[in-house]
């Protein structure tokens, strides 16, 4: 029988062995065998990518962490998950994977900071040549691509200026030049998006978002296809990737609430968008709301809800008066890793600065929120009273 997301997420890490709806937490570095021609057998299904029911060493994890990798890969239509100890660490493993001196990856440009230090300066250390491309103009990805190129990078939609790109039209092009996809999906995660379906060969979560919610822990997850499992396979095993037991097992905790946590993200921050729209300090609110536009109709093609993060450009002469805005907010806390059950603000014009010069226009700011799960009505009256410090 073909159940829905929202049971899978309730029922997927049942522990069978147990018989508990939990699977417990293993710590473990050694494991034992039976005899040698076990640990040989294993060996082989771990090569193969065949499900495992354990592992034949602790770095490469224990029950707790491949009941997390089976219920995303299900999640996620994958044909693997591999788990690293943060979402950062799944971008790097994703890249690293792949990229070898001499190839080219090209890179959405307003893709997450971190993300653009690895391409940009890392990356470049071993002569690979990162080419960035304006996610609002798909001909600027085109002229980007060449006999060299190996990696499409996308983002999607960048996490602070939230562009939402024609994501079949990517793969499309990856396909007919046989470039290998990979898609940062931190922001959209696999309830309203599956993009392995879509044709992606890698998809990644930052786990510490809103897989688990809770604001606790940190955690990546790279779930793939075939045609690249073995590549990852290697490469995550060589450099010693590994998730801990115990975030694991708080993940797992998290995913069961995902649904459940998402709408309600979803239907504060339109209500949040609906009060700021009438504000006329505020000059655009990037999040896909307006029908009509390239963002909005990117997103409505390949997204079935929308979350919490976005971010609006002020029109100020004086920064300290949104700075004051900011810090007078007083359930919005100010902090960067969101996906949590808490409200958080940022002053962010000085990512953007290095990230994505667009909105960088004479006394125009940027400030991201993510709206956490408290009361709308709260949170509308916190940001009324914190709007008057804009000067
Ligand atoms: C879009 C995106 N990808 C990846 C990451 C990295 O995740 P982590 O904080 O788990 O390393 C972040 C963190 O903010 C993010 O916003």
């Amino acid at each position: 029988m073909k159940y829905s997301d929202t049971t899978k997420l309730k029922h997927l890490a049942q522990d069978k062995i147990s018989r508990s709806a939990n699977p417990a937490i293993v710590r473990n570095s050694t494991i034992f065998f039976k005899s040698m021609q076990e640990l040989l057998e294993k060996e082989k299904l771990v090569k193969k990518g065949s499900k495992v029911d354990f592992y034949e060493y602790g770095r490469a994890g224990s029950q707790t962490t491949i009941a997390l990798q089976n219920f995303i890969a299900e999640f996620e239509s994958a044909h693997a998950t591999f788990l690293t100890s943060t979402g950062f660490g799944s971008v790097a493993l994703a890249i690293i994977s792949i990229c070898r001196p001499g190839d080219e990856i090209v890179v959405t440009d307003a893709v997450y900071a971190p993300t653009r230090m690895i391409t940009s300066k890392l990356l470049k250390e071993f002569k690979i040549k990162t080419h960035f491309y304006n996610p609002e103009d798909f001909k600027s990805l085109e002229s980007k691509i060449n006999k060299k190129t190996k990696m499409i990078f996308v983002e999607n939609p960048g996490s602070n200026t939230f562009e939402f790109q024609d994501l079949s039209r990517i793969i499309k092009l990856a396909k007919k030049k046989k470039i290998i996809t990979a898609i940062d999906n931190t922001w959209g995660t696999p309830f309203f998006i599956k993009p392995l379906k879509l044709g992606f060969d890698m998809s990644i979560s930052s786990g510490t978002k809103y897989f688990s919610g809770h604001s606790d822990v940190m955690l990546g997850s790279l779930s793939v296809n075939k045609k690249v499992y073995e590549k990852v396979r290697l490469c995550n095993k060589l450099f010693g990737y590994r998730a801990s037991p115990d975030d694991a097992y708080l993940v797992l905790r998290g995913l069961r609430t995902l649904d459940i946590r998402l709408k309600r993200h979803e239907e504060t921050t339109k209500k949040i968008i609906n009060f700021l729209k009438k504000e006329k300090k505020i000059k655009e609110i990037l999040y896909p709301h307006k029908k009509g536009t390239t963002n909005y109709e990117n997103w409505k093609k390949y997204y079935s809800g929308s979350t919490g993060l976005f971010s609006i450009v002020v029109f100020s002469k004086n920064r300290n008066s949104l700075y004051k805005f900011v810090n007078s907010l007083k359930l919005f806390g100010i902090g960067q890793s969101w996906g949590g059950f808490e409200s958080l603000v940022l002053y962010q014009s000085h990512v953007i600065q290095r990230v994505y010069k667009k909105y960088i226009k004479p006394n125009h700011h940027i400030i991201r929120f993510h709206v956490g799960l408290e009361d709308s009505n709260d949170l509308i009256a916190d940001l009324k009273q914190a709007l008057k410090k804009i000067k």
